[in-house]
């Protein structure tokens, strides 16, 4: 069965290591972020935005992923990416997702937490685990847009007083990260995530996976950051293997034939990242 990501983060974050959360498209993509973990022997987080939900329906990803975890010998979560409809995060909920991030870090303080505590509410006597986000993750993601400018780090005290306001699970601080390949290197916020992380015990989540070079991963995972979300990368691994297929043979009309190769990019993007996070061995 799928299981709540609350434990497996929790641990993660007394241990020193951060597990790799994936953001799949297809089923395809969701198999191969499987057999990754399994190879890897790692805790895994299957994830997928509001976006990806409306193109597949949530019972239809449930039911893969549920799926997988009862082939698979290593922890699995389903959890819904940056939803800010609590109607949404409902129906996500009732079809076995088992964690969700309720993001209204649109909104000011005080409504994002209100949002917050109401979602957390919903979902703890369902076993559900809850993330939030707090300042703003620069980038593009799905529909979420967020410019340059926009992007705001998150305040160290504000989030002590959100976690006392909100009983939510896990945080997402903007710490220097976006959504997206960078222009350059990612200029992540260390002392921030220092601080943050001296102030609040809840695991800490690390968005904007994609592109921050390993060292980086590295440093923010031993200062608390239990989880990462990686999207961009895996998309990318993923089309670039169909356009190689094609590039070499135009006439190829066998879907099994190129989604294994895109199957197999995937996976090695995904074994780079568990690996970088430090989950190998720790299912
Ligand atoms: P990337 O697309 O940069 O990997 O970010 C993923 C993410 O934060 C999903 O929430
Ligand atoms: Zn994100
Ligand atoms: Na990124």
């Amino acid at each position: 069965a799928l299981v709540s990501s609350t434990q497996m983060l929790r641990t993660a974050r007394e241990q020193g290591y951060c597990v790799g959360a994936f953001n799949v498209h297809t089923m395809e993509m969701l198999q191969a972020v499987v057999e990754a973990a399994c190879e890897a022997n790692a805790p895994l987080i299957l994830q997928t935005t509001v976006g990806t939900v409306r193109h597949l329906g949530p019972e239809y990803v449930a039911a893969i992923a549920r799926v997988a975890s009862e082939e698979a010998p290593v922890p699995i979560a389903l959890h819904l990416d940056h939803c800010h409809e609590e109607e949404l995060i409902m129906r996500c909920i009732e079809a076995g997702y088992t964690s969700v991030m309720i993001d209204a870090s649109m909104h000011p303080f005080a409504e994002n937490a209100e949002m917050t505590r109401r979602v957390v509410e919903l979902a703890r006597e369902r076993g559900v685990n809850v993330e939030a986000e707090l300042g703003k993750v620069g980038g593009v993601e799905d529909d979420l847009v967020v410019d340059d400018a926009d992007a705001a780090l998150a305040d160290p005290i504000e989030c002590e007083r959100f976690i006392e306001l909100t009983g939510v699970d896990t945080l997402a601080p903007a710490i220097g990260t976006a959504h997206g390949i960078y222009k350059g290197e990612p200029r992540i916020d260390f002392a921030r995530i220092e601080e943050i992380a001296r102030r609040v015990s809840v695991p800490l989540v690390l968005h904007g996976g994609s592109g921050i070079p390993e060292e980086q991963v590295k440093r923010a995972v031993q200062l608390g950051m239990a989880k990462m979300n990686v999207a961009t990368e895996l998309r990318i691994a993923f089309s670039q293997a169909i356009k190689g297929v094609f590039d070499n043979n135009p006439q190829e009309n066998d879907p099994r034939t190129y989604m294994k190769q895109a199957k197999q990019a995937v996976k090695e993007v995904a074994l780079a990242k568990m690996e970088m996070c430090g989950c190998v061995g720790k299912a």
